[in-house]
């Protein structure tokens, strides 16, 4: 047996497992879903193309892609007794916890899939399917739009947009949205996907897999950033006094969300590609407030503290141009995540093993054992 090695703090850069889905090349600021460039994937693929890509390896024929439009648009209702759980969650919770529960309660309806050991791409498209249906029901309940429909006839990103914004989209506003979604849709080893797959490997199910990614993306260190980006911009206002409140922060030792990643050592490809769809937004909606204070403050950061951009910078500023309420970005995240986890874990079951660290040990042994009424 090996020597247990020197711990990695973050597990940073142990290799944990081989993978064929993604591949990310920190120092070129490369991102490569299942062997295609995320910039290729992100000027000319969809969503569902994404999806379909990361489930099977290769990306779709025209009819292999219209089924699954035509899949994941039939999956999209919930099951009634499940929306009317949502209808009765308190409407002051956050959407993520809202999504971890309603994830974890269709399990309950759908035994077949949260078998110990199930998981199956039907189960992965259900799951895609599903998590904007239940953002739409539960935020339209708290804000007083009209009941979700499901709306089989619209794409993914169409429908979160209707789901959340209830109005028909623009082109562009769809297409927007769309981008986001795809280059959300994995990210190799990333925490939540780690987690999806730790939970796999002990022959859990899908579903609870998929829970367990919830819960790890709602983290303001890995999900929960662009939220965060979003209520700095609001704390600095205008372009003049960006300076001013960075400096304040990291002289408090705050972290800037949006920047700063484990893996890239240069700018985050998706940092780029959002970053002329948050501009290209604006220009078309003549609302380039918030892309002027992005740039500035990738400026002031860079100059204070060397950081890049990543993926989290730019995206709250696309959603918040469509009107989409700023707790339900991580949400977003995750319903375009959920295409990765669920490719990480069928991959898992392919080639199943418990997945179980060991920790470096640098507590107390061999202390005298006390009874309790003598401890002082
Ligand atoms: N703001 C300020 N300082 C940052 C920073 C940030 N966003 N990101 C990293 N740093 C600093 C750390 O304070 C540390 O400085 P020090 O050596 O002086 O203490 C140094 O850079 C290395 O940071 P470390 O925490 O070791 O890097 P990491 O790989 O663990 O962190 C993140 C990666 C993503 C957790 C980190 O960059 C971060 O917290 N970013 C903000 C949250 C965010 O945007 N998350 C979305 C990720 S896609």
């Amino acid at each position: 047996m090996p020597e247990p090695s020197e711990v990695q703090r973050g597990l940073q850069d142990v290799v944990a497992l081989e993978s064929r889905i993604c591949f990310i090349d920190g120092r070129q600021g490369r991102l490569i879903y299942q062997g295609y460039d995320i910039r290729d994937l992100a000027a000319r693929s969809t969503f569902e193309e994404v999806a379909y890509l990361l489930w099977y390896g290769r990306l779709p024929t025209a009819i292999e892609l219209s089924e699954l439009r035509s899949r994941l648009g039939a999956l999209r209702a919930l099951p009634a007794p499940l929306a009317e759980r949502i209808d009765g969650m308190p409407i002051d919770t956050h959407p993520m916890d809202i999504l971890r529960t309603a994830v974890s309660t269709l399990a309950l309806f759908e035994p077949d899939e949260a078998k110990p050991g199930a998981s199956s791409i039907r189960g992965a498209q259900r799951l895609t399917a599903v998590l904007p249906s239940i953002l739409g029901q539960f935020h339209r309940r708290r804000t007083g739009m009209p009941p979700l429909e499901a709306r089989p006839e619209l794409s993914p990103a169409a429908y979160l947009i209707y789901a959340l914004v209830d109005r028909e989209p623009t082109e562009l506003e769809t297409r927007a949205v769309d981008v986001a979604l795809i280059l959300h849709a994995d990210h190799e080893l990333n925490a939540s996907t780690f987690a999806a797959r730790v939970t796999a490997s002990t022959l859990s199910d899908l579903y609870s897999a998929v829970t367990s990614a919830i819960g790890t993306l709602k983290g303001p260190l890995h999900g929960g950033a662009a939220e965060r980006v979003m209520e700095l911009l609001d704390e600095i206002g205008t372009v003049p006094r960006t300076a001013e409140v960075v400096r304040d922060k990291l002289v408090r030792r705050e972290r800037i969300m949006g920047f700063g990643h484990r893996v890239y050592r240069v700018e985050d490809p998706r940092a780029t590609i959002l970053r002329e769809w948050s501009r290209k937004l604006g220009e078309a909606k003549g609302e380039l407030h918030y892309y002027e204070l992005l740039r500035q403050l990738e400026t002031v950061v860079y100059k204070e503290k060397g950081l890049y951009p990543n993926v989290d910078l730019y995206s709250g500023s696309v959603y918040s141009l469509l009107g989409i309420a700023h707790d339900l970005f991580t949400p977003i995240f995750a319903s375009s995540r959920v295409a990765g986890w669920t490719a990480h874990v069928l991959e898992e079951y392919q080639d199943l093993r418990l997945i179980r660290p060991t920790a470096k040990y640098i507590g107390a042994v061999d202390l005298p054992y006390v009874p309790v009424g003598e401890r002082s």
